[in-house]
């Protein structure tokens, strides 16, 4: 009872997104909202249920129908978030804090800890968001948002958060957490995840009839504050998927490049030469289904393996296309 992952939009063309039957409702007291900036907004319009509590296939459709990505990236996304942070059992997944709305846990070490979990998606060095040593990893914070603002005032185009800002701030971000967060760790897998991070917005906040990449401060603090589609909001002109976003990556990364590593104490990063760096996107498949998932789930039986079997086999699926990985079965095939 595991549905399949979504096909492509049958209509990958621009339209407008922020429209009456996906009006914007700010999140209740009940309704759970985390990290990413696009989830929770897509929860603010409906795209996802409003709870924050969504299964894998719904998060795939919800950011290829709301901001169109492509379907493999849309379901790289989201079945790797949910082999971390979701309930293999139940198929859902919390996209905030973890909650007894994703119904039982699996057994221990199992973490169902939603997206907020620090420590598997979620990791340092966020753009609008705290480290989990300084405080709340999930909450937008404000001081952070003015460091955002000021790196696009001074490296992007008119003021905008553009490439060259975000490769500065990508880059200031990881030095400010060197200097002042002694539990800085930043490696496979977070590392693809901050450096694509830092380009979504560039992409996917840009309104699809201007796509110039160069995203405004007012659709910034739309997105990122209000969790909010600006008026009149149109999604990307057609889905958008790796081949994309994977040169905007590396063009970030080859401005400042750096080896993964985590700190022993402030200032004082030590590479971990013997993890994935960015550049090896396989690898980094590879360190999520051998090693992260199965931290998780070692020794999955019955059920349990086989909903693990079925997501894996769908991440697979997603990096197979544009990546061309040898398919990883840390529990054996079936
Ligand atoms: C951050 C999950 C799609 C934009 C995050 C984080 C998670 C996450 C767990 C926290 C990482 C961290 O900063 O520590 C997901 C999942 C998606 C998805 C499961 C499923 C498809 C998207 C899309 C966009 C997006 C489509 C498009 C703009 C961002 C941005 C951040 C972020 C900009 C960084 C926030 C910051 O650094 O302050 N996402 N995301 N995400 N996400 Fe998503
Ligand atoms: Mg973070």
């Amino acid at each position: 009872e595991i549905p399949n992952p979504p096909l492509p939009l049958v209509d990958g063309s621009i339209k407008l997104v922020n429209n009456p039957s996906h009006p914007f409702i700010p999140a209740g007291p009940d309704d759970i909202r985390g990290p990413c900036p696009a989830l929770n907004t897509l929860a603010s319009h409906g795209y996802l249920p409003r709870n924050g509590i969504a299964r894998p296939d719904q998060i795939v459709t919800a950011v290829m129908e709301g901001l169109n990505l492509g379907n493999d990236f849309a379901k790289f996304l989201a079945y790797q978030a949910f082999l971390m942070n979701g309930n293999p059992f139940t198929n859902l997944m919390s996209i905030g804090m973890k909650t007894p709305e994703t119904g039982e846990d699996p057994p221990l070490p199992a973490q169902v800890g939603g997206l907020s979990q620090h420590g598997t998606f979620e990791g340092d060095t966020s753009m609008t968001r705290l480290d989990a040593f300084f405080g709340d990893q999930a909450a937008f914070n404000e001081d952070l948002f003015q460091g955002f603002i000021a790196t696009s005032a001074e490296y992007g185009f008119n003021g905008t958060y553009d490439i060259n800002a975000a490769a500065e701030l990508r880059y200031q971000r990881l030095q400010d957490s060197i200097l002042t967060n002694p539990e800085l760790v930043f490696n496979s897998p977070r590392i693809i995840s901050a450096y694509s991070e830092a380009v979504f917005p560039t992409i996917f906040f840009v309104d699809g009839r201007l796509n110039n990449r160069q995203l405004t401060m007012d659709a910034a603090r739309h997105f990122f504050d209000f969790q909010m589609m600006p008026a009149d909001f149109h999604r990307q002109p057609a889905p958008v998927n790796f081949t994309m976003v994977d040169p905007l990556t590396k063009a970030i990364f080859d401005k400042h490049p750096f080896s993964p590593g985590s700190n022993q104490g402030v200032n004082n990063f030590v590479l971990q030469p013997e993890t994935p760096p960015l550049a090896d996107f396989c690898g980094i498949y590879h360190d999520i289904a051998l090693r992260v998932v199965p931290d998780q789930y070692p020794n999955p039986t019955g059920y349990l393996r086989e909903a693990l079997n079925k997501n894996l086999g769908f991440l697979f699926d997603a990096v197979n296309t544009e990546h061309n990985c040898i398919q990883a079965f840390p529990y054996g095939s079936d």
